[in-house]
């Protein structure tokens, strides 16, 4: 079993899409651990994004990412890294495949609707970032 972590971004709680996302989590048998509603801080953002930090996008997705609240969540699956980052489509959009989140709901690359984790690295940090170990259900 493995685990990630999953936002639902500004743009898809606005668009009142938490339900719809949740739904296609649980239809493909992912797992949900934790999960909280937050609004970050600017700051709070760009720690979350520190891997992107100088990249021409950091300041205009941390921006974002701080513009409302967000859904974040602890995902658990058997490879559901890669079990999640399928359900999302590709970053851009324009190239998710048919049926994935964002071909189905993002309107640009960066209001793209859902972040997921993209490797085992990138979970353990991204989890420890918004929960403790006691905030995660143990089945
Ligand atoms: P996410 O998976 O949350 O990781 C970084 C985010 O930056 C990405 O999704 C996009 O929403 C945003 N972004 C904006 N422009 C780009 C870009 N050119 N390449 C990658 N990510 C981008």
């Amino acid at each position: 079993m493995e685990r990630t972590l999953a936002i639902i971004k500004p743009d898809g709680v606005a668009r009142a899409l938490i339900g719809e996302i949740i739904g296609r989590l649980e239809r493909e048998g992912i797992n949900i651990l934790a999960l909280r509603m937050i609004w970050m801080t600017e700051d709070q953002a760009r720690g979350f994004y520190k891997v992107h930090a100088g990249k021409p996008f950091y300041e205009s997705v941390t921006r974002f990412m701080s513009s409302g609240p967000c859904v974040v969540m602890v995902l658990e699956g058997k490879r559901v890294i890669n079990a999640y980052r399928k359900l999302m489509g590709a970053t851009d959009y324009r190239e998710a495949a048919k049926g994935t989140i964002r071909h189905d709901y993002a309107t640009d690359i960066e209001k793209n609707v859902v972040h997921g984790s993209d490797s085992p690295e990138s979970a353990a940090f991204e989890i420890s970032y918004f929960f403790n170990e006691l905030e995660i259900f143990k089945r």
